[in-house]
């Protein structure tokens, strides 16, 4: 059942509340029915996810999006300047919403995004419910660029695997809560600040670290690879691989971007981390990356798969 292009299997899949792996723009989705809560009980299943971790419903365009959630005259400004694309919107579920209390995992609240990828939009569109879609890993480990990143994992678990091609972003979603009003930024992504700050008009608050989790889904070492990671390393040790950026810290095989290409470097870097882990190797030292532009969303990144590992 691997790499299917048939999109009608798929929705015919989700429709006898089964799994499927489709492709997004930002990385691979581990796909449910939304609106079915024993379809949302497998996908936290099979990411071995803890259960409070609420999931993105995604939907084929902004009203479909409009049906499930309450959006602001600014939460709409952001819906209408960047779906399709990289940009999950948090926002209260309508009284009359129809996906599972599950996927908001007990917050009144919704979290919806429109993929800009024409096999997800095809199937979004065939199936007509929304899609749950967590990255499609299993929970803790780097997220999926391609195809066969989620056989490797995911196999016994879908029963179709799409493949759609590299994911072009290679990170999540910017995710963007508008809880009482204000627009917060949960989690950086595919979006950089400063292009949400100009969709918006103003200004947006960082969720600060030391706040209560709005997005739950921030556990420290959430993204991390079998390895250990060094950051800010000018260069390897002896027994570490090397994953470099930019002209002066280009050493070896695993480069995010030679040129020092943030963007590029966004869509490298889980195939990247996956290949190093594949070696096998038990250390990665990891270039100093800047903090500008897609560099915040690596550096979050590679910050939790460096945090202190709990299992
Ligand atoms: O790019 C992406 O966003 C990918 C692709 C497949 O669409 N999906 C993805 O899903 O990264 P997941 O489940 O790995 O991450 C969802 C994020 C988590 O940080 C979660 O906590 C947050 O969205 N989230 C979901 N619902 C929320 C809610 N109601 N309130 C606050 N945060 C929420
Ligand atoms: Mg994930």
């Amino acid at each position: 059942m691997d790499g299917q292009t048939d999109i009608p299997k798929a929705a015919e899949a989700l429709t006898r509340g089964e799994l499927v792996a489709f492709p997004t723009e930002t990385v691979y989705g581990l796909g449910g029915d939304a609106t079915n809560d024993a379809a949302v009980a497998r996908v936290y299943a099979a990411k071995g996810r803890p259960s409070f971790n609420p999931l993105i419903s995604h939907v084929p365009d902004a009203e479909a999006a409009f049906a499930l959630g309450d959006f602001s005259e600014d939460a709409k400004k952001l819906a209408h300047a960047f779906w399709p694309g990289p940009l999950t919107l948090v926002v209260p579920r309508v009284a009359a919403c129809p996906v599972s209390l599950l996927a908001s995992a007990g917050l009144p609240t919704i979290a919806i995004r429109v993929p800009r990828h024409p096999v997800a939009l095809t199937l979004l569109k065939i199936f007509g419910k929304p899609v749950v879609g967590p990255s499609a890993n299993p929970s803790g480990r780097i997220s999926p660029t391609t195809a066969d990143h989620v056989r490797r994992t995911l196999s016994g678990k879908v029963s179709v695997i799409l493949d759609g091609g590299p994911s072009k972003v290679g990170v999540e979603s910017t995710v963007v809560g508008f809880l009482d009003g204000k627009p917060l930024l949960l989690r950086p992504g595919g979006i950089a600040k400063a292009d949400i700050e100009r969709g918006l008009g103003m200004p947006i608050d960082v969720q600060g670290h030391a706040a209560r989790p709005h997005a739950p889904g921030q556990l420290a070492s959430h993204y991390a690879p079998h390895a250990e990671l060094r950051l800010n390393a000018d260069a390897p040790q002896a027994g570490e691989a090397y994953l470099g950026f930019g002209p002066f810290h280009a050493h070896g095989p695993f480069t995010l971007s030679a040129t020092g290409d943030l963007t590029e470097a966004a869509a490298n870097l889980f195939r990247l981390l996956h290949d190093i882990d594949a070696t096998g190797v038990a250390r990665i030292a990891v270039a100093p990356i800047p903090h500008h532009g897609l560099g915040d969303a690596i550096n979050d990144r590679l910050s939790r798969a460096a945090a202190p590992r709990d299992t």
